[in-house]
């Protein structure tokens, strides 16, 4: 059966990462037989330039009908103004918002090649495998927003039901990971932390007593996770908590041009793209690093499709790319860095390797 796939590429280097990902896709539809359909549909700035809107009605009815969707990023300085009304990340808000992906996975498991690039020093990075699982339709980001002249607020509010089904999924991970589960919050100051705390303790105690759960507050998290990223195996946090702590774990990988992630709601359903941003720093250049995306669509494939192998094989497919010295501009010493088209190719060509004929 065929498998549709919605390709958002949105803006910035959206549209270059994105590009290296669809070929990924198809490359393991044909090494493996899947017919795989795809359909490009308008995100972010690119869609405000296009409709006035960030998230055009045929977009999201397309991704409502899709089995998967994989996206760029949205952004940049030209839709950036402070007072603009209509901002390309309400696109992307709205987007995870009507399909319910409650549940943002963003894994870091870091190659041997972040031991040169990450600030970290190596010894600290050996062996860290964590799964951060933020939530990602509520907090801050959803709460009702005012502005006056003089003053503005956001209101931060979860509902239990809201905190209990991400912190389920948090849990069922850390059962079939290594066990072990901090969720992280600010219960010493916030309302919302406290009932999140709360609710932790009670999911833990009553369905996860297997899984040694443990609390943590984000200032200090934030240190923790740097100067001893080893002990973490899953990580499950609020949606602003979880937003700022993965940019930081992407440290530990050596670049934010590295880290995927997914996001889940309760079908099969996904949403796939890589945790940086449309990096106006470096659009059009021919320059970004598309492991990232490429390794969101390894999750798409797991997730959305239930393809483990072939997730796998694109996992492995990366790293021997990373090993063999493909290293964008992020990663590379300097004057050794290749394009993002050779980075992609030398992750395609080990997926489909071409036939050689005997001489
Ligand atoms: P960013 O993630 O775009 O860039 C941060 C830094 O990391 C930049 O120096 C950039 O060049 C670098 N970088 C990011 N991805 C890279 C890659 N694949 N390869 C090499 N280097 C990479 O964050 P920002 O600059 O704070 O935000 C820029 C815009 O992106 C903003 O408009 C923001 O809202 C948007 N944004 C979108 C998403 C998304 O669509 N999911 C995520 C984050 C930020
Ligand atoms: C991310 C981004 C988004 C977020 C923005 C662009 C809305 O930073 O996916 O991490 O804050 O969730
Ligand atoms: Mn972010």
């Amino acid at each position: 059966m065929a498998s549709e796939i919605v390709v958002l590429p949105g803006d910035g280097i959206g549209p270059e990462v994105t590009r290296a990902a669809v070929a990924t896709l198809q490359a393991v539809g044909r090494r493996y037989g899947h017919d795989f359909r795809f359909q490009t549909h308008l995100i972010g700035g690119a869609a405000i330039d296009a409709t006035g809107e960030p998230l055009p009605a045929a977009t999201l009815a397309a991704c409502r009908q899709a089995d998967a969707i994989l996206l760029g990023a949205v952004g940049g300085p030209k839709w950036s103004d402070p007072s603009a009304t209509v901002r390309p990340e309400q696109g992307l808000l709205a987007l995870r918002q009507a399909l319910g992906l409650y549940a943002n996975l963003r894994p870091v498991r870091p190659h041997p090649v972040a031991l040169g690039a990450s600030p970290v020093k190596p010894h600290l990075l050996a062996g860290v495998d964590l799964l951060v699982v933020r939530e990602l339709t509520g907090g801050l980001y959803f709460g009702e927003k005012q502005r006056h002249a003089d003053r503005a607020s956001d209101l931060c509010e979860y509902s239990v039901l809201e905190i209990e089904r991400v912190l389920r999924r948090a849990f069922g991970f850390a059962r079939a990971r290594r066990g072990k589960l901090v969720s992280v919050d600010k219960a010493n100051v916030l309302e919302t932390s406290r009932l999140w705390r709360e609710t932790a303790t009670r999911i833990g105690r009553e369905e996860y007593p297997d899984v040694a759960l443990d609390h943590q507050l984000v200032d200090s998290m934030a240190m923790h996770l740097i100067a001893r990223p080893r002990d973490f195996d899953v990580v499950v946090t609020e949606n602003l908590f979880g937003d700022i702590l993965t940019d930081e774990a992407s440290l530990l990988a050596g670049s934010l041009g590295l880290l995927p992630s997914a996001s889940l709601g309760d079908g099969r359903r996904g949403l796939y793209e890589p945790i940086h941003g449309s990096a106006p720093d470096i659009a059009g250049r021919g320059i970004a690093n598309p492991f990232a995306t490429m390794l969101s669509a390894a999750l798409l494939l797991r997730h959305s499709l239930g393809l483990e192998e072939e997730a796998l094989a694109v996992e492995l497919a990366v790293a021997a790319a990373l090993d063999s010295g493909a290293l964008t501009a992020d990663l590379a010493a300097p004057g050794q860095a290749v394009s993002t088209q050779a980075a992609a190719d030398a992750v395609l060509e080990r997926l489909e390797p071409r036939c050689h004929v005997a001489e």
